[in-house]
């Protein structure tokens, strides 16, 4: 087992994760970056790993065999207190100092433990990095929400998880757990999620409604999920099984939707609005099937109410987040329903492209805010754009303490 310890704050808190485990058997070997080394000394780490220390020093002795190739020739890495430096490095192939090499020559499994402030964690450049490693099969543990700094000051997501947590998922990963370890910056927020197409019944038989299959929705549900959150997903008829670990209540016309989702959402920390909801209903609904006639029919239709709007107006300290389809200007009619609605950002996408929204796997959305400004995002599987989705949420959330 191969231990990075990078510089940030949270260095200090290494020696612990050192000692818990070698208490649990595990055979340890220790690198300190440059930067780590500003915050606790070489002789704590050894004594804690009861062993050397590779450094940017040592590497640079002259000794027979490659230091870097010697101390990645272990079953796995842990990176703790990984700094958004090491992230970029090890994300771009970098090898400028002892960390990088070796992480670029170890095969094994790779955990992160990032600790960092919440701007640079939150920050799309951190986060593509991060993406680029968990694509390669890296995982991560944290950060989490809390504290953080060097007096405490900051608070948010960007604090290390904790020296037993990070040598128990070292551990996991030792005994070839492939579970990877989301960040859990979530937990106990309550989450809500609607998804899917509204049914609104003409008759017994027959209804208005849409295409969506609900996987951008059920995305933002397994993910919210997977970073600790107390999740409810209320979607209308899809193919889609219930996620696991989800409170799922499955609803069909827009007057379900409301009222289960206003239920759900008073106490919620986050609501996002997948759902297509219909934005009309049968002024009557017939309680018997309607037989054809001879010649042309009219169809009464009313206004549906709008869910994100009425939650819009009693906002109060959660997050809203909405969705729209747009087939034209579409950054600007997205900026203005995010301030009709009262919503925090709307996540724009279009109908017209390839493999996108209704029914595709991936996604490219626009993130747009009631000011107008606005972010592109790459195209990515829904997954992905749920992960990207949470972050900036979870950014927006009142601060505990
Ligand atoms: N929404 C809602 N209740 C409705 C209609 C929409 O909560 N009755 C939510 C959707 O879930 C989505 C966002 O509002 O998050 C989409 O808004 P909007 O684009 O206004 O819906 P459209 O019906 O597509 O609007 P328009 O036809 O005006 O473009």
């Amino acid at each position: 087992m191969l231990v990075i310890v990078g510089g940030s704050m949270a260095a200090v808190k290494a020696p612990s994760v050192l000692r818990r485990l070698r208490e649990r058997g595990a055979e340890v070997r220790v690198i300190a970056t440059r930067a780590a080394l500003a915050f606790i000394t070489e002789l704590s780490l050894s004594t804690a790993a009861d062993g050397p220390v590779g450094t940017d020093a040592h590497w640079f002795e002259a000794r027979p065999d490659a230091l870097h190739l010697t101390l990645a020739r272990v079953d796995a890495a842990v990176v703790v207190g990984a700094s958004a430096e090491l992230l970029a490095g090890a994300a771009h192939g970098h090898a400028g100092d002892l960390a990088l090499a070796t992480l670029l020559s170890v095969r094994g499994p790779v955990l992160w433990v990032p600790a960092m402030n919440e701007l640079m964690w939150t920050h799309p450049a951190v986060q593509a990095n991060a993406a680029t490693l968990r694509g390669w099969g890296h995982r991560f543990l944290g950060p989490e929400v809390g504290a953080f700094g060097t007096r405490g000051e900051g608070r948010g997501v960007g604090r290390m998880s904790e020296p037993e947590d990070i040598a128990d998922a070292t551990l996991a990963l030792l005994k070839g757990d492939a579970s990877p370890a989301p960040v859990r910056d979530l937990v106990g927020v309550r989450v809500v999620v609607s998804a899917g197409p509204t049914r609104e019944y003409l008759d017994p038989v027959r209804f208005i409604s849409n295409p969506s299959s609900g996987k951008m929705g059920f995305a933002v549900a397994e993910a919210a999920r997977d970073r600790g959150a107390d999740v409810t997903l209320v979607t209308g008829p899809v193919t889609l099984p219930d996620p696991a670990g989800v409170r799922v209540v499955r609803i069909e016309s827009a007057l379900e939707l409301r009222d289960t989702v206003m239920d759900a959402a008073r106490d919620a920390g986050i609501v996002v609005m997948t759902a297509a909801v219909a934005d009309y209903r049968a002024a009557t609904q017939s309680g018997e099937k309607q037989a054809k006639v001879a010649g042309d029919v009219t169809v009464h239709l009313t206004p549906n109410p709008d869910i994100l709007a009425e939650l819009g107006r009693e906002k109060g300290d959660r997050v809203l987040v909405g969705f729209a389809m747009e087939t034209h200007a579409g950054v600007e009619r997205a900026a203005g329903k995010a301030a009709r609605k009262n919503a925090d950002f709307i996540l724009l996408n279009y109908p017209t492209r390839e493999g996108t929204a209704f029914g595709g796997d991936d996604n490219q959305v626009t993130l747009v805010r009631a000011d107008g400004s606005h972010e592109d995002w790459p195209r990515v599987s829904k997954r992905e754009v749920a992960e990207r989705l949470l972050t900036e949420a979870a950014r927006l959330l009142p601060r505990q303490g």
